[in-house]
C-alpha cells in the first residue's frame, strides 16, 4: 500500500475529528478462475492484491454517524447510529450495511466517525464494495469487542451487500479481501467453506488487469438474474435427482438429460457452471506441477463460457482477451468478477510484460478509441491493522 495514502487518511480525520482513530486496510481481490461458481456452492480461486482501501475508524462517544468519502470529498452526517437505514447516498451503504448487520446480531452500534479512500478502481470488478465493507467489519470486531472469526466477518460483509447494495453477491469477494496471504492464491469451497492455499509467484508469472472502463448500469440486476436462472436449474434438477442441492452437486449427463425442461438459457447457465467448476479443479492440478500453460487453457475456456453461455462479457472484454491471446507469453486471458464491464485477467511472462500492454492498449485504442489502464498486482495479506510506524513515518 501507497504509505502517503494510509498517512492522507490519518490527517483527514485528525484534521475533522480531533482524536486518534484506528487504522485499517482492506484490499480488492482478483480472482485467477471460478467465476459466478460461489453461489452456486462450488469453488473460486482468488487473492487479495496490492489495490486497497485504507480507513481511519473511531467511536466518538456520542450516537452521530460521521462518514467521509476521502476520495469523493464528501461526506454524510446522520444523528443517530441505533436508527440505521439504507441512504440516498451510494457509498454509504457498505458501510452502514455493515453497521446494520451488526446491529441485527443484537450488538449496539454506538455513534462512530470514519474516513475511507484507497486505490482500487471503482466498478472494474477488483471487489472495491467487499474491501469496504470487509474494512469496517474488522474495525467494528476491534471495538465492539465481538470477537467475530475472519469467516463470520465475511458472512456479515456479504450480507451487507445483500441487503444495503441490492447485490445478492456470493461470498467470496469478501472472503479473499479478509483471508488473503502475501504471495499465495486460495481455493475456496463455497460449500463447506473449507479453503486451501497456494503459492503464486507474481515475479515468474505476473497477473495484469486490464481495465475496460466499461461499467454497465444494469450489472447488478443482470447478477441477480443468472443467480435466479441457476436456482430454477437447481429446482428442475431436484424433481429427478433429489441429492442436486446446487449446481455444485449437478452433472453435465443430467442437465443433457433434462435439457428441453430446462429450455435453452436455464440450460447454458447451468451448464456453464458445472464445466467451472471442473476447471478450478483441473486448474489448480495444473498450478500444483507449475503447469501455467495448462492453467492458461482454463482460462480461455472460462472466458468462453462466461461469453456464450453465461452470456455476462461485453464486446470490450471479449476484444481484450481476443488481442491479450495473440501476444507470445501470454499464459491465460478471461473477464474477472461479475462482469458486463470491468477487468480482464492475464497470466503474463514477465519479460513479455512490456510488449504485452503496448500490444493490447494499441488494439483497444485502435477498435474502441478507448485508453486502456492497466495494472500489474502482487499478492498481498488480506484486511488487517495498519502499522503505527506507517503513519508516523
Ligand atoms: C461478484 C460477486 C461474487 C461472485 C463474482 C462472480 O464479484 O460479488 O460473489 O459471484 O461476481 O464470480
Amino acid at each position: 500500500m501507497p504509505v502517503p495514502l494510509a498517512q492522507a487518511i490519518h490527517a483527514d480525520f485528525q484534521q475533522r475529528f480531533g482524536y486518534e482513530p484506528l487504522l485499517v486496510r482492506a484490499p480488492g481481490r482478483v480472482n485467477l478462475i471460478g467465476e459466478h461458481t460461489d453461489y452456486n456452492a462450488g469453488f473460486v480461486l482468488p487473492a487479495a492484491v496490492d489495490k486497497e482501501i485504507v480507513f481511519a475508524v473511531g467511536l466518538n462517544g456520542g450516537a452521530q454517524i460521521r462518514l467521509v468519502a476521502h476520495d469523493l470529498g464528501e461526506t454524510l452526517d446522520l444523528p443517530n447510529a441505533a436508527e440505521i437505514s439504507p441512504s440516498e447516498t451510494h457509498w454509504a451503504n457498505y458501510l452502514l450495511g455493515v453497521a446494520a448487520q451488526f446491529q441485527a446480531r443484537g450488538i449496539a452500534v454506538p455513534g462512530f466517525d470514519c474516513v475511507f479512500g484507497g486505490t482500487i478502481p471503482m466498478g472494474a470488478g477488483m471487489s472495491s464494495s467487499a474491501a469496504v465493507e470487509c474494512g469496517l467489519a474488522f474495525a467494528f470486531n476491534h471495538f465492539l469487542h465481538t470477537g467475530f472469526e475472519k469467516m463470520e466477518l465475511a458472512r456479515i460483509a456479504q450480507l451487507a451487500e445483500h441487503t444495503y447494495a441490492g447485490v445478492q453477491c456470493g461470498i467470496m469477494d469478501q472472503f479473499a479481501s479478509l483471508f488473503g496471504h502475501a504471495g499465495q492464491v486460495v481455493r475456496l469451497d463455497c460449500r463447506s467453506l473449507d479453503y486451501e492455499y497456494f503459492p503464486f509467484d507474481t515475479t515468474a508469472c505476473r497477473i495484469v488487469l486490464c481495465n475496460s472502463g466499461v461499467k454497465h448500469s444494469l450489472a447488478s440486476s443482470a447478477y441477480n438474474t443468472r443467480r435466479q436462472e441457476c436456482e430454477r436449474g437447481v429446482a428442475v434438477l431436484q424433481q429427478h435427482y433429489p441429492e442436486v442441492q446446487a449446481l455444485r452437486d449437478a452433472t453435465m449427463a443430467q442437465l443433457e438429460a433434462h435439457r428441453d425442461e430446462l429450455g435453452p438459457t436455464v440450460f447454458r447457465r447451468c451448464a456453464y457452471v458445472v464445466q467451472e467448476n471442473a476447471r478450478v479443479v483441473t486448474a489448480c492440478l495444473c498450478l500444483n506441477k507449475d503447469d501455467l500453460t495448462g492453467f492458461g487453457k482454463e482460462m480461455y475456456a472460462s472466458h468462453a463460457g462466461l461469453r456464450d453461455d453465461y452470456e455476462v462479457s461485453c464486446a470490450e472484454l471479449d476484444a481484450l482477451v481476443e488481442a491479450a491471446q495473440a501476444v507470445p507469453g501470454v499464459f491465460g486471458s478471461r473477464m474477472m468478477g461479475g462482469g458486463f464491464g470491468g477487468c480482464t485477467i492475464n497470466l503474463v511472462a514477465p519479460d513479455k510484460v512490456d510488449e504485452f500492454i503496448a500490444s493490447v492498449s494499441a488494439a483497444y485504442e485502435k477498435r474502441f478509441g478507448l485508453k486502456l489502464e492497466t495494472y500489474q498486482t502482487t499478492i498481498v495479506a488480506g484486511v488487517g491493522e495498519v502499522a503505527a510506524e506507517v503513519v508516523k513515518s
